[in-house]
């Protein structure tokens, strides 16, 4: 069975959470796209070069999940090159036998736009800096500010720019929590297949 999941929307809104308990259900395979972006940021040097030479060892790193590597990452993010040289290994597991869901910016809108299911799980930014915050320590308001900054940056790109689909299935976890939007992603997943 070909089945695709398409989960997008801005940082720590919720998506690799979400992502994460639909792929344990159903059995499918889950790609966090994000960790490709920040790989390519973490490895410096020329990024386009980086992400065509991009292997599996390099999505391990430990560095990858912090703040500093989340902007290396929406820098990296903006050049096309770097998001062609990554797209075909994003579309081949989107459509590989067995069902996937994949998190991310632009799965919905580029990467997989004949997803079987699209969701935009989004929160506000207050909402948002506080989980990751939660999750990171440091400074809330250096916190705050940089998850401001990063999807400015995100969203106003040239090149598949953060946005929902049109077809997208908006799930705002700022006030239902993330476990009323898993018993809703679930539910979307289950119509569908
Ligand atoms: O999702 P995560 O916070 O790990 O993503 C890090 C950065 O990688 C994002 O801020 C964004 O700039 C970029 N990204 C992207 N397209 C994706 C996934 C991530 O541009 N599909």
């Amino acid at each position: 069975m070909i089945f695709t999941v398409a989960i997008d929307g801005p940082a720590a809104a919720g998506k690799g959470t979400i992502a994460r308990a639909v792929a344990a259900r159903f059995g499918f395979a889950h790609l966090d796209t994000g960790l490709l972006y920040r790989a390519v940021g973490a490895l410096g040097g020329d990024p386009v070069l980086a992400a065509r030479g991009l292997v599996p060892d390099d999505l391990a790193r430990e560095d990858l999940r912090s703040l500093a590597a989340g902007q290396a990452a929406s820098r990296v993010a903006v050049i096309p090159e770097v998001r062609a040289a990554l797209t075909d290994f994003q579309r081949r597991f989107a459509r590989a036998e067995g069902g996937a869901v994949l998190d991310g910016r632009d799965i919905g809108t580029v990467i997989c736009p004949e997803a079987e299911v699209k969701l935009y799980v989004t929160a506000s930014a207050q909402v948002r800096a506080h989980r990751r915050w939660l999750e990171l320590g440091g400074d809330a308001a250096q916190v705050l500010a940089e998850v401001v900054e990063r999807d400015k940056r995100d969203s106003e790109r040239a090149t598949a720019p953060l946005k929902p689909a049109a077809d997208a299935l908006v799930l705002d976890t700022s006030d239902m929590g993330i476990e009323q939007a898993v018993a809703r992603a679930i539910a979307t997943v289950e119509e569908r297949l």
